[in-house]
């Protein structure tokens, strides 16, 4: 049994997200989560809503809430649609936690002290209406690169620049509109990851197991250009973890936070420390996670993201750590997704275009989701959403398929032998090489689980419904019944196993529908098939079961057109 450290990509506070976000970071974090705990590891799984920067601040502005109000309420919002998902997070956490504020301060603490930061002093926009700085998306204005005339201070949109608030021609405030603004003098913080830029590079280069797509940028941030170059941690905002070395005071760093991009991958320590107290565990519980000399030397640590997110976890949050010079528990994994799109373009927070959370459980179960993401995760290039290929593989992998299989055989098996499983008969040699067949293929999708390779494991488990309705066609057990009932029993008797081991294997991908027909065929802590043989056989002559309620509705082509047209707009 191992220990397994499994962490999601922290969403934004501002808003709900889509299914795009959802696809690249937390549902494949759950469905590797609940697999290992299937296996009978150790698992912690932490998600936190990541609270702080400029989005946070201008989001509750729109809204007319206090900033903290409003992250309290969103950060509600959003566990409750992460359950609906069935999210399986040991502990959901904010990063304006005072767990996050203590450990995000003590590791400025330790980088002063080992070198690692540098105080500079920096021309920022101030805007004299506003009587404040304009960091990042508080200012706007024509993009010196491409023209674009709605960049922001932190990046052009159009052209994917990275940009200083001074760079922009004709800026304005994002708070105000003033035009009335000044370039003025203010000390920074620097992280100074040039001087690691080695010891990432080492650290990168032995990770030859990663996802190309990991390492590649990765790579590029630390070779492109000038290589990885030192990077502002702090911010004239006020919220935020306000900057301070541990728990002293910083000289000249009154009214500043640190950058929003520094305290979140923090939060995923802090949100287990959050986890124990809020489960009235003691810190050394927590710390056997993160702290190499309290434990954490035997977890394997994993991280699950977007492509955007690679730079951050490859050599930002690394550099924090390294540079602490304290045995923290560094990532053993990236697994890093491309994006989805949604019909023709991109999902898009700001634009609302796409489905978002919400919206997506109002009219469909979760299960029909996190089957049609998951068997579609971008994962070797980007994908892409339409309400077609989404009708066609519920219809088909759900409803057709497993559904199906699962409402033959037990509504024959009801009309013929009654609502427990037969005796009579025994396998034969078709029943005996199905087994086997069983085994091999279970024994494949096991390893693309453990590799994480999600769409090849999806491709292997609907290959294993696809048996059961093969099998089905060649053993016929309607037709003979009337000649031999006894081979019609042990096929019954087979075939009700089978839809067991199903819901087992099922659970991680669909884990409702998996509990509903287990537990309505009388087994709802079924556990995993580790010996398929003997799986087979769980189900003797007088188990009883009841017959599953529609396990998969099909979408109608009614529904479809009309969700198209609902989604086709943009959500205001
Ligand atoms: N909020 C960021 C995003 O949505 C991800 C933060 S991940 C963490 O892109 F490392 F900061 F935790
Ligand atoms: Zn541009």
């Amino acid at each position: 049994m191992a220990r397994i450290l499994i962490t999601s990509a922290l969403p934004y506070i501002n808003g709900i997200k889509h299914l795009g976000n959802l696809v690249g970071s937390q549902l494949p974090a759950d469905l590797y989560a609940r697999y290992m705990r299937e296996r009978g590891h150790e698992v912690m799984f932490i998600c936190a809503t990541d609270e702080h920067g400029t989005p946070a601040e201008l989001a509750a502005a729109k809204t007319g809430e206090e900033v903290d109000a409003y992250c309290a309420r969103m950060h509600d919002e959003q566990a409750k649609l992460a359950d609906g998902f069935r999210l399986s997070f040991d502990h959901y956490g904010r990063s304006s936690s005072p767990q996050n504020h203590k450990l995000t301060q003590h590791f400025a603490g330790q980088l002063r002290k080992n070198g690692f930061l540098d105080e500079v002093s920096e021309k920022q926009v101030y805007s004299v209406a506003d009587g404040r700085f304009l960091p990042d998306r508080y200012i706007e204005g024509t993009c010196p690169n491409c023209g674009f005339e709605d960049a922001r201070g932190d990046q052009c949109d159009n052209c994917t620049k990275q940009l200083d608030p001074t760079d922009l021609i004709d800026a304005h405030s994002t708070i105000s509109g003033s035009t009335d603004l000044e370039v003025r003098e203010t000390k920074h913080l620097h992280l100074r990851q040039s001087l690691l830029k080695d010891k990432i590079d080492a650290w990168i280069s032995s990770k030859t197991d990663w996802p190309i797509l990991t390492t590649s940028i990765a790579k590029k941030w630390l070779h492109d250009g000038d290589g990885l170059q030192d990077r502002g941690i702090t911010r004239d905002l006020n919220w935020g973890v306000p900057v301070k070395d541990g728990e002293n005071d910083w000289d000249g760093m009154d009214g500043k936070v640190f950058y929003v991009w520094f305290d979140a991958p923090v939060e995923y320590i802090a949100a287990t420390a959050e986890w124990a107290e809020a489960n009235g565990k003691s810190e050394a519980d927590w710390e056997r996670w993160w702290r190499t000399d309290k434990g954490a030397d035997d977890v394997k640590y994993v991280q699950f993201m977007g492509k955007d997110n690679v730079p951050f976890h490859t050599l930002s949050f690394p550099a924090t750590l390294f540079g602490s010079q304290e045995p923290w528990k560094v990532v053993d994994y990236i697994k890093s997704f491309n994006y989805l799109n949604y019909d023709g373009g991109q999902f898009s927070t700001s634009r609302g275009r796409g489905v978002f959370m919400d919206q997506a459980l109002e009219i469909l179960p979760a299960d029909y989701w996190r089957w049609w993401l998951l068997s579609h995760a971008p994962e070797n290039s980007d994908a892409e959403f339409t309400w077609e290929n989404f009708q066609g593989s519920i219809n088909k992998d759900l409803a057709d398929v497993l559904g199906n299989f699962v409402s033959r055989v037990t509504k024959f098996c009801r009309s013929k032998f009654g609502e427990e499983v037969p005796a009579g008969g025994t396998y034969s040699d078709v029943e005996n090489k199905l087994i086997a067949d069983l085994a091999a293929k279970v024994a494949v999708y096991e390893g693309h689980m453990e590799a994480m390779e999600i769409r090849k494991a999806a491709n292997e488990l609907r290959s294993i419904w696809v048996m059961g309705n093969e099998y089905l066609q060649t053993a016929a057990p309607w037709a003979a019944f009337k000649t031999d009932p006894d081979a019609a029993a042990a096929s019954v008797r087979l075939s009700l196993n089978l839809i067991r081991l199903y819901g087992v294997l099922s659970r991680p991908f669909i884990p409702d529908a998996s509990a509903a027909i287990l537990s309505d065929m009388g087994d709802a802590d079924a556990a995993w098939p580790t010996d398929v043989a003997a799986a087979m056989g769980t189900f003797e002559a007088g188990h009883a079961f009841t017959v599953p309620a529609v396990t998969f509705a099909k979408i109608s082509d009614d529904d479809r057109e009309a969700w198209a047209e609902k989604f086709a707009g943009v959500r205001t």
